[in-house]
């Protein structure tokens, strides 16, 4: 039974809370380099953990993440001026170099104690791998690097990332990112000449080398701890002598993979930063780890990530407010939603089930019992980190080399040996 109480530890993430205190143990992706492309560019408004913050790139190129209010009177940074190495207020002109020290109090005298007393809350701040990274935790135990998940290690031209804006909590995107079996429902296409059809027989699979997912709707989950996180075996019925596993990755905090459709092909991951309890950007990385993406248009296109306003919102443009484009007669005889696109039926489902589903009103099932793990493992992790100060999961960078793959193979294998080579990242 997942408590009230439960969901309140698992789902906050501000300042002194219980998941809070985790995430601030990891780098997290927040931005998209495109976002402070160039020395001296405009600050960009940040809200991160709940916090408040402002990003600028400064005239020699390096980065700063500070307080959004400056400390003298409260005004919002946002609208600073990002001139000669540091974030000047525009107020009374206060400025600030990117770690957070005072360079210029003009309004104060020459020999104001204030100004060597005086600093802004200033975060580390990377650009790595495709985006630009926070640590909002205690120095002492920052990780060296960004974890060195596959696609932040192959070259641009091997890696595509989109972003968007989801209105829920983070762990209803780890959540969705995990959950193997809807994959087959909530994704499913509709031949329309067999709309009509009762459900099993009309099913089609997303991807049509992929028959499996929609033969067999009911996988069944077999969950194994890692060093980063939770192994996820989704096993479906491939012929009377083998299985098709799905393995899907569950990396801490909030990094999920996706299976690999063949051996060749492009791999999908995600991560879910929270922005605050309510809000989330979920990051969708296509990556091919042997070549580069041939096709950027097809993994750009509204079919796999979700077109956003470019107002640097990156608010989904079909959203809550238009029942995400919902088409019926689409929903009718061709797709299982009518919705446009699998990020979008995503965000669409989690969004809608309210900002924070109330996990204690669940019915699960067999096929959630990934869903069951990812929440214990947050949750010991999170209460361990509170009572001893310690991480149970090492959190080292190197521990996130790993893939996630989709492969037949004989019933009586076990799938983390007979995956073992495919989910190595050399
Ligand atoms: S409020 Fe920023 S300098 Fe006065
Ligand atoms: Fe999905």
């Amino acid at each position: 039974m997942f408590t009230e109480e439960d969901n309140e530890a698992l789902t906050r993430v501000g300042p002194g809370t219980l998941m809070g205190d985790l995430m601030r143990r990891y780098w997290m992706p927040f931005l998209l380099p495109e976002e402070l492309p160039a020395p001296d560019c405009p600050p960009v408004r940040v809200r991160l953990l709940g916090e408040d913050l402002v990003a600028f790139r400064d005239t020699n190129g390096r980065l700063g993440l500070l307080d959004r209010y400056c400390p003298h009177r409260r005004v919002d940074l946002f609208f600073g001026r990002n001139e000669e190495c540091g974030l000047r207020c525009v107020y009374h002109g206060w400025k600030f170099d990117v770690d957070g020290a005072v360079m210029d109090m003009p309004a104060e005298p020459i020999n104001s104690p204030l100004r060597s007393e005086v600093k802004i809350k200033s975060y580390p701040i990377v650009e790595w791998g495709g985006l630009i990274w926070a640590y909002l935790g205690d120095r002492a135990h920052m990780p060296p690097k960004p974890p060195e998940l596959e696609w932040g290690l192959v070259p641009p031209s091997h890696r595509h990332i989109g972003k968007r804006l989801q209105e829920n909590n983070f762990a209803q995107g780890v959540e969705g990112g995990i959950d193997s079996s809807h994959v087959g429902i909530l994704h499913s296409l509709l031949d329309p000449a067999k709309a009509a059809l009762p459900f099993r027989e009309r099913q089609q699979a997303i991807d049509p080398k992929v028959k499996y997912l929609a033969s067999d709707t009911a996988p069944r989950f077999f969950v194994r701890p890692t060093d980063y996180g939770l192994r996820i075996g989704a096993r479906r019925v491939a012929s009377d002598s083998e299985y098709y596993w799905r393995v899907t990755q569950f990396l801490a905090p909030f990094y999920t993979m996706i299976a690999r459709r063949d051996e060749t092909g492009p791999i999908a991951g995600h991560a879910w930063t929270p922005i605050d309890d309510h809000h989330t950007w979920t990051f969708t990385m296509h990556w091919n780890p042997d070549a580069p993406l041939e096709d950027i248009g097809a993994v750009d296109s509204a079919a796999v990530n979700v077109p956003v306003y470019n107002d640097g919102s990156y608010r989904p443009i079909n959203n809550r407010s238009n029942n995400y484009g919902i088409d019926r007669d689409v929903q009718r005889l061709s797709s299982s939603t009518g919705i446009q696109g699998i990020g979008l039926q995503d965000s669409a489902i989690q969004e809608t089930m309210g900002p924070i589903v109330d996990r204690s009103r669940e019915i699960l099932g067999s096929g959630d019992a990934a869903i069951v793990a990812f929440r214990k493992l947050m949750l010991a992790q999170a209460r361990h980190l509170r009572e001893t100060g310690e991480l149970p999961l090492p959190n080292q960078p190197e521990l996130y080399r790993v893939r996630s793959v989709g492969i037949v193979l004989p019933k009586g294998v076990d799938f983390e040996e007979g995956a073992k080579a495919r989910m190595q990242v050399a």
